[in-house]
């Protein structure tokens, strides 16, 4: 359901998913999520989600994937990322999570959910977070 990412790649970030939501952390919620990004050279990351005994300071999956990339192999542009959820059901990355992936995506970067055996369906990362905030509103070099 996008042209710019091909049927390979979405299968190689949904198998990063998978793998990040057979780790995911989620004792609270019991909403274990897996997330995995794809940088415009190809490279995947995964990330689950991380809870915490205090609530507030648990991590979802899609920051989790980020910070495994920036501590990998630093800052890198992204083409996609990739949501799982464990139920027969999709969920889009959550307001924060969309101001942490545009840090880094690429302005026609697209994002993908989905979950226990359903399709990915892809949609523009601009459309779920228009008139984003970055760093071109500070007058910073582009990440
Ligand atoms: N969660 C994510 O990992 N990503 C999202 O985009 C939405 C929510 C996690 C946070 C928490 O561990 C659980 O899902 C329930 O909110």
């Amino acid at each position: 359901m996008n042209e710019r990412v091909g049927r390979d790649d979405l299968e190689r970030l949904l198998r990063a998913a998978q793998e990040g939501i057979a780790r995911a952390y989620a004792p609270y919620s019991g909403f274990p999520v897996g997330a995995a990004i794809l940088t415009v050279a190809g490279e995947v990351f995964t990330g689950c989600n991380v809870e915490n005994a205090a609530y507030p300071s648990g991590l979802c999956a899609e920051a989790a994937a980020l910070g495994s990339m920036v501590s990998a192999v630093g800052k890198r542009r992204l083409q996609a990322a990739l949501v799982l959820i464990a139920r027969p059901a999709r969920a889009w990355p959550c307001g924060g999570c969309r101001q942490r992936l545009q840090e880094f995506m690429e302005a026609d970067g697209m994002v993908y959910a989905t979950g226990l055996e359903l399709e990915p369906i892809g949609v523009p990362f601009a459309q779920l977070l228009p008139l984003a905030f970055g760093g071109h509103d500070l007058a910073l070099p582009a990440t």
